[in-house]
């Protein structure tokens, strides 16, 4: 695993010394986030020996490096979800590699179900803490010393002060914003009402299936984290619709002039 991973840091640093300050990974929504970007260099993932790429045909995906102001950002246009069959290690690969490159900062964003009953879809929720019990933990297997220790702290995993910049935003910008639990499950096939309930007893207020993993990857390594959802429907059971990937990418497309201007002020005044 730590061969594979410096393998591909070599083989970007062949291409690239680029060095981002903030690591983002771009969820359903922010697909087209790059076009606010001075873009430096693009590196697609498949052009990476041994890099993670979705099998979903036309969804490879590319590293993205540019910048946000002044900011010096890598930005994951596409990332492989562990329901397509990887190792959960290939999942988190690239948030190993971004940090290997630089990054202090990682700024996670994805497409969520909401499971609080205040929630809307549209609405967008900043991660105060997650669930990770329902996924398979990145870190398990022999503790890579290099990375991280072997049992990392996880009480603050989203860090304090961006949590506060990105509330502060947000009011400045007269985006609402929910805030709460994120849970990540493997997917692929959504929630059953059932499990909907449960999460919400264990007091989640969204689901997915991505995220956490990569959240816990970072913390391993010490980078200082924080995460939006756009809550795209409401859970399993919550209405009366079935739910469809189409929804979610409706909702997500809806909601992306918001998310994407509070994603870029934030990370303006992460350079500060
Ligand atoms: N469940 C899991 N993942 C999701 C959902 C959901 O309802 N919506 C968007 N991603």
């Amino acid at each position: 695993m730590y061969d594979k991973l410096m393998n591909c840091l070599d083989q970007v640093r062949r291409r690239t010394d680029f060095v981002p300050k903030v690591a983002m990974v771009l969820g359903s929504g922010l697909g087209d986030y790059a076009e606010t970007l001075q873009v430096e260099y693009e590196l697609p993932y498949g052009e990476i020996q041994g890099f993670p790429v979705s099998t979903v045909p036309g969804h490879a995906g590319k590293f993205i490096f540019g910048y946000v102001d002044r900011v010096p950002v890598a930005c994951m246009k596409g990332r492989v979800h562990y329901y397509e069959g990887y190792p959960i290690s290939d999942v988190v690969l690239p948030i190993r590699l971004m940090r290997l490159m630089g990054a202090e900062i990682l700024f996670l964003t994805n497409a969520a179900g909401g499971v609080n009953t205040s929630f809307h879809a549209g609405d967008l929720m900043m991660l105060k803490d997650h669930i990770s019990v329902f996924a398979p933990n990145p870190l398990i297997g022999p503790n890579i010393d290099a990375l991280g220790t072997r049992f990392p702290d996880m009480s603050n995993v989203y860090d304090r002060e961006l949590q506060a910049l990105i509330s502060r935003t947000a009011r400045e910008n007269d985006i609402f914003l929910q805030e709460g639990v994120y849970a990540q499950l493997t997917g692929p096939s959504f929630e059953s009402p059932a499990e909907i309930r449960m999460l919400r007893m264990l007091g989640c207020d969204a689901v997915g299936m991505s995220t956490v993993a990569e959240a816990i990857a970072a913390n391993h390594m010490g980078m200082k984290i924080c995460g939006i959802s756009c809550i795209c429907n409401l859970a399993a059971g919550m209405t009366a619709a079935p739910l469809s990937h189409k929804e979610v990418q409706e909702a997500a497309d809806m909601a992306a002039p918001k998310f994407k201007r509070l994603v870029t002020e934030t990370v303006k005044s992460m350079g500060n």
